[in-house]
């Protein structure tokens, strides 16, 4: 395994606040972060925040808010709402720093062999910030499905990446798993995608749309907001300015499916274009749905993530996001299935089963050996289901792994009856008890990546050399 990593998750547009929608990127990152830390890997974990492009612009003129003063509120928000999720970016990047301006102009100039400038008309979805084909216009009877907008006409003289000029290598990376492309179904996809992708238009006329990073050499023209943003990745790291060969390429991206295209292959054809290997894996998750529709501040149908976090806290939040939510697939998120979540599995499968253990092992004195306390350190790396699902990115079914062990250790208890045991054979009781507790810990110790607030507690309090009675973990009324 591989001495370091680096991580990424998508740069959220700042037109609006964030919702639940936003949080996967973040915590699927987070998961995997803390999964390679306890195996002694450093990593280093981007974030940041989008903030060129018509959307933006647009909604700060309607609010007639400076467009500045309306990114800097938003980047603000998204910072916090990252760091209330418990994740902890080691690098972050605005669109608008001038660090990133800069690094992004050199590349562009870098990338020159490969711009050209051409006349284009098509059709445009500023939600999405991108031209559809006229096929994708006709399917979907000209109003976009992710933004139930229609799609605007638009004619310009832009610049175009020669997405041509790469396209054999990406197919093989992504043939030959040098650039994974997950779920694998997903892989098949973009092959058909990039197949028929066109050159793509990278800059518009400042005329249209003044609020972007100036095409370097022509300023009658801005960079297209996901080139602009496409290039976080390097330039949070100091590129073209730093030597990032000790992080790059990435470990594994993580983004939404809407996403993947422009990750796997306008990014790669930028990359090829500046003589840098591609991501080793691109992960993209499934969308989080209200009432079977995505998701999206353009639709108004978002969930609050504060209002998540303030019902019952930190780790409950996690545990639906990465639990009830398929690393891959879509699933809807209502107040109902969470507060089912909290109350019937982390409340009865995992509190009930932590108190009950912590009031029997203090009743007859039961504690962990210090050889199974040193054990506990290496039950991660030693979990060789767990390291499986983990290594393939199988993060909910990992969690599901993890769970499968307290239902286990709840009907081992309920079968076993230490309680009673120990009032006709006490050391058989002390035994069976040991054993339970060496087995609880081992599971808590997986359940880190995941609910770090409460694997930590639970380690601590369960591994002491006493153990006294625990305060209940998830009480009925929550927070
Ligand atoms: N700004 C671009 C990303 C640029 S990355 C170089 C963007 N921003 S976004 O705000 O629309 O989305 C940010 C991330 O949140 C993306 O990974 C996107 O897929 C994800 N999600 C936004 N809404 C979502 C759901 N409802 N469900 C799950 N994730 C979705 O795209």
């Amino acid at each position: 395994m591989s001495k370091t990593a680096y991580l990424t998750t998508a740069i959220p547009y700042v037109n609006g606040a964030p919702h639940v929608g936003h949080l996967l990127d973040y915590l699927l990152a987070d998961v995997y972060k803390r999964y390679l830390e306890t195996l002694g890997v450093s990593v280093r974990l981007q974030a940041g925040t989008d903030e060129h492009g018509s959307k933006i612009w647009n909604k700060a003129a309607s609010l007639d808010l400076p467009v500045q003063t309306y990114v800097d509120n938003n980047s603000a928000r998204f910072r916090e709402f990252i760091q209330q999720l418990g994740v902890t970016p080691t690098d972050f990047v605005r669109t608008t720093d001038e660090a990133h301006v800069r690094r992004a102009s050199a590349i562009w100039k870098q990338l020159k062999p490969y711009i050209y400038s051409a006349s284009y008309e098509g059709w445009y979805c500023s939600g999405c910030e991108r031209f559809v084909s006229d096929s994708e216009y006709k399917d979907e009877n000209g109003v976009c499905p992710d933004h139930a907008t229609p799609f605007e006409r638009l004619s310009e003289k832009n610049y175009y990446l020669k997405i041509s000029e790469f396209k054999p290598q990406i197919k093989t990376a992504i043939e030959s798993g040098t650039m994974r492309v997950l779920p694998a179904f997903r892989a098949k996809e973009v092959l058909n995608l990039l197949e028929d992708s066109p050159d793509v238009s990278i800059s518009r006329p400042k005329s249209s749309l003044p609020w972007g990073i100036p095409v370097p050499g022509d300023d009658s023209q801005v960079m297209y907001v996901w080139l602009d943003a496409l290039t976080n990745y390097l330039t949070v790291l100091g590129f073209p300015e730093t030597d990032i060969a000790d992080f790059w390429p990435p470990t594994a991206m993580f983004v939404g499916k809407d996403i993947l295209r422009f990750h796997t292959i306008i990014l790669p054809t930028i990359l090829l274009g500046l003589n840098l290997p591609l991501p080793k894996v691109v992960l993209s998750h499934g969308f989080v749905l209200n009432d079977g529709q995505k998701m999206s501040k353009s639709l108004g149908n978002v969930v609050d993530p504060f209002d998540v976090l303030a019902r019952h806290g930190l780790d409950p939040l996690r545990y639906f996001f990465l639990r009830h939510v398929d690393t891959f697939a879509d699933s809807n998120f209502t107040w109902d299935k969470f507060e089912a979540a909290y109350s019937g599995e982390l409340a009865n499968d995992l509190g009930n089963l932590a108190s009950r253990l912590a009031t029997l092992c203090a009743k007859n004195s039961v504690a962990l050996s210090p050889n199974a306390r040193a054990d506990l350190d290496s039950a991660l790396a030693s979990d060789e289901a767990y390291r499986t699902l983990m290594d393939s990115f199988e993060f909910s079914k990992a969690f599901d792994y993890v769970w499968s062990k307290f239902q286990a250790l709840n009907k081992r208890i309920d079968t076993e009856k230490p309680w009673s045991l120990a009032k006709t054979d006490p050391e058989t009781a002390h035994k069976s008890l040991e054993s339970l507790l060496k087995d609880f810990l081992s599971a808590v110790a997986l359940l880190a990546p995941f609910l770090p607030e409460t694997s930590n507690h639970l380690l601590a309090s369960l591994s002491a050399p006493t153990i006294s009675p625990l305060p209940p973990l998830f009480p009925k009324s929550g927070r």
